[in-house]
């Protein structure tokens, strides 16, 4: 069971998962959790050079590239070996994040993206996506109040971009529909939890 979690930023998908999966664990289901861009120290060296806030010369071509080139490092290292083992995997972000801010957002393309996308994967899709679906302007207020969170590259970016994100990963829930579920994150943090919690659970 491959799991994917998308959304914008501060959406609170972490939060959420993190409660999902401390469930799941006292259930004794077997969980890989991981991210994206990173998840491997090669896949963390590539996410640093993606996130870097003086790269302001990079390519929308290259970064696509680039994400893609994490990705498949990812899958090799970690989510291919641990989903043989028919473990769990729950990934914080995988490529419906590059269809929408490469693909939609950066306006590369879906289908561009797809394509570079499939030769990464060898099209390994999710067998269930959960999608924190959360107005930008609310998203960006959120992550402005938390000092924690250290801002990157792509939460520079103008609010325009980020309802182009939005808008893009509400047409690939439409385009995946068997995989796809919303999850309405403008609700409070503990009902957005129980939601995550129960769409895992009913899939499994
Ligand atoms: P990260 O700090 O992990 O953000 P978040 O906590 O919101 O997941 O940074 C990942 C950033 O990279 C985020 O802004 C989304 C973006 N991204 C892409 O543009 N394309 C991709 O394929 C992936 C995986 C992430």
């Amino acid at each position: 069971m491959f799991i994917t979690i998308e959304g914008p930023e501060g959406s609170g998908k972490t939060t959420a998962v993190d409660y999902a999966v401390n469930k799941l664990l006292e259930m004794n289901y077997q969980i890989v959790r991981t991210r994206e861009p990173g998840g491997t120290p090669i896949a963390e060296q590539i996410r640093n050079v993606i996130l870097d806030k003086s790269n302001i010369a990079m390519d929308k071509r290259t970064e696509a590239l680039l994400y893609a080139a994490s990705r498949r490092q990812h899958l090799v290292e970690k989510i291919w070996p641990a989903l043989k083992e028919g473990k769990i995997v729950i990934c914080d972000r995988y490529l419906d994040s590059s269809l929408a801010y490469q693909g939609g957002a950066r306006e590369l393309g879906i289908d561009n993206v797809l394509n570079v996308n499939l030769f990464a994967t060898e099209g390994t899709f999710p067998d269930l996506t959960l999608l924190f679906d959360l107005d930008p302007e609310i998203g960006l207020e959120r992550i402005k109040a938390n000092a924690d969170r250290e801002v990157n590259r792509l939460d520079l970016e103008k609010l325009e971009f980020h309802k182009k994100v939005r808008n893009t990963f509400l047409e690939l829930a439409k385009r995946y529909p068997e995989r796809y579920v919303i999850i309405d994150a403008s609700k409070d943090r503990w009902a957005v939890a129980e939601a995550t919690l129960n769409a895992i659970l009913a899939r499994l």
